[in-house]
């Protein structure tokens, strides 16, 4: 069976629950004047003006998948390597009025900085969202990376939140914190005749009581929410990914269930993942393909349309397609890859040759109706599951056979038996 490089403008997985659209792009060029006015949380964790440029190491194959051995390095994203820091403030300038233009009338704001940038940030929301929607200064408090003996560690990321106007929606009993961190020892420990344990504490002749068996909620700075570790489970290899639960947070307090949460810097897609995983719908964009990559995987089971072009890349696919009774069985056999096609990404410049389907990160399979690739059937290599599975299954329905593949350096092709869509 000869496989054809075809090309269609959108890609659509159905399935229950929360719905969302991804894209790949400039979030400062592409279109989102659909989602004006629409978005009830907008959460933003730009580029930090590091300087830095960003890789991420991808496992490649079942035993990179397995040991973490084998992966190549691949750029992620460019914080502003060699700009000034008027360019930086530019960009954060435009983001800022972009995040604006999204929001609802009730709607917030959550800009993710840290030490280089917060105090700029925090002027230039004041100016674009104006002071007196100015809520919070949540700092986020952690304990990993290194230690300086020069000055303080710095051990914070700063997270501004501002609403679009005076009515915003915020319900913090939507996000009880854990009491062992929100209860301090100092205070005096009780039992009333009940037996409900309390403890108080007699400041300025008042007196104030908190049971132990009461909600706590956060306050403004968050210590009980860890960044992600080595080993966590959550761990996409994306540089910067920040931990589900600080999205959990911030997400669950400001939106209610079936709004719209947009993050057009997405990164591996945390933002998406809490707002699906809640009941939230979601907008995500990202300029680099890495990102799209991952968060299409993360997404692989999610209600999703995705808008990203098909690459172009000389590759050659090989794969085979038997209707059966209701369904069609999909076999993919081969992708072959120019030879020279790793040769940049291997560890410390050494060539590398990556053979196969070792090649391949993620595939799936679906039917091209009017010009939408909706993917009913998805493979894709995780922790838990290093093998690609090689045979999928889908619905015998009307519309053309179709095949999208993403390989391991994130170039996406999307193939037909016959070459039409
Ligand atoms: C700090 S990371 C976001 C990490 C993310 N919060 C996560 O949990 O994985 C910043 C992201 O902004 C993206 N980015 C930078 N400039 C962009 C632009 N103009 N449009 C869209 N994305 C951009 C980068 O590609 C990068 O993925």
């Amino acid at each position: 069976m000869m496989w054809q490089r075809v090309s269609c403008e959108l890609e659509r997985v159905d399935a229950p629950g929360a719905k969302g659209t991804l894209m790949l792009g400039d979030a400062l060029s592409v279109d989102l004047s659909a989602y004006f006015g629409r978005v009830q949380c907008v959460y933003l964790d730009p580029p930090y003006f590091t300087g830095d440029r960003f890789t991420m190491r991808m496992r490649v194959g079942e035993d990179g998948w397995q040991s973490g051995r084998r992966t190549i390095e691949l750029p992620a994203f460019n914080d502003f390597a060699g700009a000034s820091l008027e360019d930086y403030l530019a960009f954060l300038r435009e983001a800022i009025h972009l995040a604006r233009k999204l929001l609802t009338d009730s709607g917030s704001f959550f800009l993710h900085v840290d030490w280089r940038a917060s105090a700029h940030a925090r002027l230039l929301c004041d100016a674009i969202f104006g002071e007196a929607q100015f809520r919070n200064e949540i700092i986020w408090s952690y304990q990993t990376g290194g230690r300086s003996m020069r000055y303080f560690s710095r051990k914070h990321d700063t997270i501004l939140f501002y609403a679009k106007s005076k009515d915003h929606y915020f319900d913090i009993t939507k996000v009880p914190a854990s009491r062992k961190e929100q209860r301090s020892n100092h205070l005096k420990r009780h039992v009333d005749e009940h037996g409900r344990s309390y403890r108080s504490i007699t400041t300025g002749g008042k007196t104030y009581i908190y049971y132990d068996d009461e909600p706590s909620y956060p306050d403004d700075v968050w210590t009980d929410l860890s960044q992600m570790q080595q080993k966590d489970p959550q761990r996409t290899g994306y540089v910067t990914q920040k931990p589900q639960a600080l999205l959990d947070r911030i997400i669950l307090c400001s939106t209610q269930p079936d709004d719209l949460v947009a993050d057009f810097m997405c990164g591996s897609g945390t933002s998406l993942i809490s707002a699906a995983v809640n009941g939230r719908q979601f907008l995500g964009v990202d300029s680099s393909r890495q990102a799209f990559s991952v968060c299409r995987k993360r997404l692989a089971e999610t209600a999703v349309t995705c808008l990203a072009p098909f690459s172009q890349v000389p590759v050659m696919l090989d794969a085979s397609a038997m209707p059966g009774i209701g369904f069609y069985d999909v076999q993919l056999n081969a992708y072959t890859l120019a030879g020279d096609a790793f040769d940049r990404y291997g560890k410390k410049g050494q060539p590398m040759r990556i053979a196969g389907l070792d090649a391949v990160d993620q595939w799936y399979a679906g039917l091209i109706n009017n010009g939408v690739f909706v993917a009913y059937a998805s493979a894709v290599r995780r922790k838990q599951t290093p093998a690609l599975p090689t045979a999928l299954s889908i619905p015998l329905l009307r519309g053309t056979l179709a095949i999208s593949v993403m390989d391991v350096l994130g170039n996406r092709t999307l193939w037909t038996a016959s070459g039409e869509v």
